[in-house]
């Protein structure tokens, strides 16, 4: 095994050189690398010490995979002390992203240098805590105030051109990063340059940490570690000393690193990174992609087209009528332009898509070349299988054969097709060019190296991309139609909508349910109702019809102006509609129930596992492979707090059997919607959680 830190003597110079692949994360064996160097530095008379990382980056930040656990001396906040205090000139060369741990470390260095590429931050909110090795202290001091409080609460990566008017780096130059810290240092040694510690600069100027508190913890929708690092940076300036702002960092940094919060965003931190990853696709080539088909332009098909646009593949959107396609393209046009006015896209690059990489067609024979082809038609079966057979008459050998149905059998469409190796579901979210989930369907004939094409579609779009199997609604459309129902019975037994939305956006919920409704589009939830009743309902089921009401008299949520909120123009969100509960109201007295109050803990608790049944029953059907599969997908297509880490893990830190216990209580009342899951009961059974059925299947 190589050195984690490798020793090189160049002159007066001692060159601690990182070797920790594939980020130089500061792992044990990494800071007493280091601490060896400097000690070692000293020992044999050097006058200077430079800092860098080998491969793609300086250190991107501390080694999380040791969060949670014993810690292992040297400790960073003491290594970086260390550091600082060395008496001799002590150098970063930073490139890639000096992040975290990694930019405390640069920070009790002497001097810092960066290529242009690079970039620094310090992003541990993100995960839950605060920068614990004097982050909060030390960058306040070279930044002032107000940049550290705004780089700290926000996390963001900044570029080195900022990074150097915000005095966190002294010297940008370009090369490579050995070289250029070597030709740094031996500048500063002959121009006499002296140690500068951060440490023993004056203490930052102060703000009004109380109204900055406030705004961020607003800001954060119930996430603690922004406003928590507020109060840590609020110590660099109050403080006593240097050390006792480091201890006042040490305590808020330990409170954060204890919360249930750090263990659900890095859980959120490494499922998202291991969603991609399925064994059954290692050594899996996917197919080349030079060109896709899109079919239908309404606001999925523009959406998605826009994506591929943006990601650089050249589309042909195919509509049925010349209008169709005038809309279409209007449609997406309005997407670029949006993509511009963010600086997300050049107007040469706009004028280039528009003008080559975009073509429209009304005939099915415009899509002969193309390599995949994307079906966003209307969601009918019967439309859906004359679609899959003329793409399966008309595409050429190999192509891809796509739907982007959020809950139809797949296996049914590919069955009206000679090649059903060749479809597979592509389930985007609306509007595809902004949200970051794509659900990859796999049908029972899908050929590997087609969900490979899939998860290399999704990389490509820079989409959080999830393996899902077939059933109806796929994981992420399945498991929100349980929570949902179980929302309609708590109205019929007694909630308002209006409540529920509010205890459920006060959990963390970016939306509560019935306000996603409004915004989706209240004929979506009408129209599987009426496909359900039509299928049949199971006598046991309960159903209510107050919302077809809304629909009947036209009112569809925010496209509309009206549902259960009113919309005014150019407001933002909504007021709630004053028609609703006496809908509701005539409802239960139709069916018969007298309502009850509901506490909004009751509320979230049920409808949170109402969601953990039906996806601890997604994860044991094999429609998700994995527990953090379920997770990924709630988080980044339903609005789910990342701060709890997904559905699933929220159980394992609430506690399986106590949900199990509630699960078998509310069975009393109606033991159709609450038939536990049985991997839940195996679970609970077992002592085991569902991070454990991650921890198996990795
Ligand atoms: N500790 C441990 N492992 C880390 C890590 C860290 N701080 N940062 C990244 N990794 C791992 C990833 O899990 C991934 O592992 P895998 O290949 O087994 O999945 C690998 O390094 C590459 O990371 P990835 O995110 O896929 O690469 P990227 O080039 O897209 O992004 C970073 C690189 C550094 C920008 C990104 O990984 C990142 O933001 N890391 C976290 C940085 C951070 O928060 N540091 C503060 C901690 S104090």
């Amino acid at each position: 095994m190589p050195e984690a830190i490798e020793y090189e003597r160049i002159g007066d110079i001692a060159v601690l050189a990182a070797n920790n692949p594939p980020v130089n994360a500061l792992g044990v064996d990494v800071r007493r690398g280091l601490l060896a160097g400097i000690e070692r530095a000293e020992a044999e008379g050097a006058r200077a010490v430079l800092i860098y990382g080998k491969g793609r980056t300086y250190f991107a930040g501390a080694d999380i995979r040791e969060f949670g656990k014993p810690p292992q001396d040297p400790w960073l906040p003491e290594l970086c002390a260390r550091i600082e205090a060395s008496p001799l000139l002590v150098v970063s060369s930073i490139h890639g992203t000096a992040l975290g741990g990694g930019l405390e470390v640069a920070l009790a260095t002497h001097y810092r240098v960066a290529l242009p590429s690079a970039r620094v931050g310090l992003p541990e909110v993100h995960l839950g805590i605060l920068p614990g090795a004097g982050g909060t202290q030390r960058l306040p001091r070279v930044a002032g105030t107000e940049a550290a409080l705004d780089m700290i609460t926000t996390g963001r990566h900044v570029r080195a051109d900022e990074a150097l008017v915000l005095g966190v780096i002294d010297e940008v130059a370009d090369g490579d990063p050995h070289e250029v810290g070597l030709n740094y240092t031996r500048e500063l040694l002959e121009s006499g340059a002296s140690r500068r510690p951060v440490s023993e600069m004056p203490a930052p100027e102060q703000v009004n940490f109380d109204a900055v508190y406030d705004e961020v913890l607003r800001k954060g929708r119930g996430q603690i570690s922004p406003a928590t690092a507020v109060r840590a940076v609020q110590a660099a300036c109050e403080s006593e000393s240097f050390d006792a702002g480091m201890k006042r960092e040490r305590e808020l940094f330990m409170d954060l690193m204890a919360s249930d919060q750090r263990k659900g965003l890095i859980h959120a931190f490494f499922a998202e990174r291991a969603v991609g990853k399925l064994p059954e696709l290692q050594g899996v080539e996917p197919r080349m992609l030079h060109q896709i088909g899109v079919i239908g332009g309404g606001t999925m098909g523009a959406g998605i087209a826009t994506a591929a646009l943006l990601s650089g593949l050249p589309v042909v959107l195919l509509e049925m009528s010349p209008e169709a396609a005038h809309a279409a393209k209007g449609r997406i046009e309005a997407n670029l332009s949006g993509a511009v006015k963010r600086g997300k896209l050049s107007q040469a690059r706009y004028a280039e898509i528009m003008g080559s990489d975009l073509k429209l067609a009304t005939g099915y024979g415009a899509l002969s070349n193309v390599d995949l082809v994307i079906e966003a038609v209307f969601e009918d079966m019967d439309i859906k299988k004359q679609v899959f057979a003329k793409l399966d008459e008309i595409c050429k050998p190999g192509a891809v054969l796509a739907s982007n149905t959020s809950y139809l059998d797949i296996n049914e469409i590919a069955a009206a097709t000679k090649r059903p190796e060749d479809v597979i579901g592509l389930h985007f979210f609306s509007p595809a060019h902004v949200m970051k989930l794509l659900e990859v369907v796999v049908a029972d004939k899908t050929a590997p190296n087609v969900v490979a094409t899939g998860f290399a579609l999704g990389h490509r779009l820079k989409k959080v991309t999830v393996r899902a199997g077939v059933c109806d609604g796929f994981i992420g459309n399945r498991i929100l139609s349980t929570y949902r129902t179980c929302a309609d019975h708590m109205i019929l037994d007694g909630a308002s909508p209006f409540q529920i939305d509010k205890a459920l956006t006060d959990f963390g919920f970016a939306m509560g349910p019935f306000a996603v409704a409004d915004l989706a589009g209240l004929d979506i939830g009408w129209a599987v109702r009426k496909r359900k009743r039509a299928e049949g309902l199971d006598p046991r089921a309960r159903d209510s019809s107050y919302a077809d009401k809304l629909c009947e008299a036209g009112h569809f949520g925010q496209k509309t102006g009206k549902g259960y909120y009113v919309y005014e123009a150019g407001k933002r969100g909504g007021v709630p509609n004053p028609e609703v509960l006496p809908l509701i109201e005539a409802e239960r007295a139709e069916q018969g129930i007298s309502p009850r109050e509901f506490s909004d803990e009751e509320i979230v608790r049920r409808y949170m596992a109402a969601m953990v049944n039906e996806a601890a029953k997604v994860v044991g059907e094999g429609i998700a492979r994995r527990p953090l599969d379920v997770d990924v997908t709630l988080l980044y297509g339903y609005g789910f707090p990342r701060y709890r880490g997904g559905p699933l893990k929220w159980a394992d830190l609430q506690g399986l059997p106590g949900l199990l216990d509630d699960i078998r209580k509310w069975a009393a009342e109606d033991a159709y919607f609450w038939q536990p899951a049985p991997l839940l009961e195996q679970l609970v059974a077992e002592g085991r959680t569902f991070d454990d059925l991650n921890k198996e299947a990795s």
